[in-house]
């Protein structure tokens, strides 16, 4: 995009006309306008360095799913909890809080992950935030937990802030995934790619390879067979890449194609893997099956899963359709 010569579509242009196309996307629209404000502030906040970026909140502080608490997870907590008491937000679910805030009005119930893979911001590798927006419903009002075990398929919205070389919001409204980067001398979001677009096939496959021992049986032969390339069943040689942040293994699948992986494995805690459902997998899920790919926990569709709680795990493969079914086909290969 050369924002030099022609008009970008900015982001409020977007959320205004998805919402005149389909009026219940009104609130939806509002609330996005208002983290992607709050997105800009975290941006600054990481780019300058000035809230120190190893600094834990407190030395025994933990979030809610286990991590470590930095000042930076709580920060950009804190500004998207100001975004959402401006939106039509009844309720704030975040990864940094064991329970969901309740704010007290609106129709929409957000699900976030203020700052995702922030263990590794030290290392100047692009970080993000995660978020899902879901109907906020009457009957579980008076239980906001319950209000989080929706499947995927009912999210209004999702989307990612990556914050990195540039700033990026990929999101959707359930109409295709769209790419939109921020401009600091216009102090918005404009419209970077109109449609992302998965390629059905995958030649690198991401996942992080020393739990290796863990694995179970049919991971390890997934791997194996795409590790023996041209000469093995696959037929065809694969590159890796890991990086160790969802966000930007997640930017890089929509770019290029790609499989991630995050399975369960025999560690204790990780039974159900590491990643969260309602504000890593779904959304996730949901930007990617909306750009054509497909996330699943090896046997279900990401988005059909009842989560059991606002923090509850899942395995989580995302990426290339048509390795994501290879992916799957393995499961039925199980020994263990
Ligand atoms: O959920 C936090 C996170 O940092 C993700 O961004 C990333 O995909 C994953 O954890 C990395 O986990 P591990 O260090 O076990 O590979």
């Amino acid at each position: 995009m050369d924002t030099r010569s022609m008009m970008p579509l900015f982001l409020e242009d977007y959320l205004a006309m998805s919402a005149t196309r389909d009026g219940r996307l009104r609130p939806v629209a509002q609330t996005i306008a208002e983290m992607a404000k709050a997105a800009a502030v975290v941006q600054a906040a990481i780019a300058s360095a000035r809230i120190p970026q190893h600094a834990e909140a407190n030395p025994d502080r933990v979030n809610a799913t286990g991590d470590a608490q930095k000042a930076l997870d709580v920060f950009a907590d804190e500004s998207f909890l100001a975004a959402a008491k401006a939106s039509p937000v009844f309720c704030y679910g975040s990864e940094e809080q064991d329970a969901p805030v309740v704010l007290g009005k609106g129709s929409l119930a957000l699900a976030i992950d203020p700052l995702d893979g922030s263990s590794n911001i030290d290392t100047n590798v692009s970080v993000g935030t995660i978020f899902s927006l879901l109907p906020a419903l009457d009957e579980h009002r008076e239980d906001p937990v319950r209000m989080y075990c929706q499947p995927g398929t009912r999210q209004l919205a999702a989307g990612i802030f990556i914050y990195g070389p540039q700033l990026l919001l990929v999101v959707t409204l359930g109409l295709g995934t769209k790419t939109f980067i921020y401009l600091p001398e216009r102090a918005g979001f404009a419209l970077l790619r109109t449609s992302a677009s998965v390629p059905e096939d995958a030649a690198e496959y991401s996942i992080n390879a020393s739990n290796r021992r863990h694995w179970p049986a049919h991971v390890r032969r997934y791997i194996e067979d795409a590790e023996a390339g041209r000469d093995g069943p696959r037929r065809r040689n694969f590159g890796m890449r890991y990086v160790g942040s969802l966000v930007a293994e997640t930017y890089r699948i929509l770019q290029r194609g790609g499989v991630f992986l995050y399975p369960s494995d025999r560690r204790d805690g990780y039974g159900s893997g590491r990643l969260r459902q309602v504000y890593e997998a779904n959304p996730i899920a949901f930007c990617i099956e909306q750009a054509g790919g497909a996330a699943t926990n090896g046997t279900t569709r990401i988005l059909d899963l009842v989560p059991e709680t606002l923090h509850a795990r899942t395995p989580l493969v995302f990426g290339s359709k048509g390795e994501v079914e290879t992916f799957a086909g393995y499961i039925g290969k199980q020994t263990i």
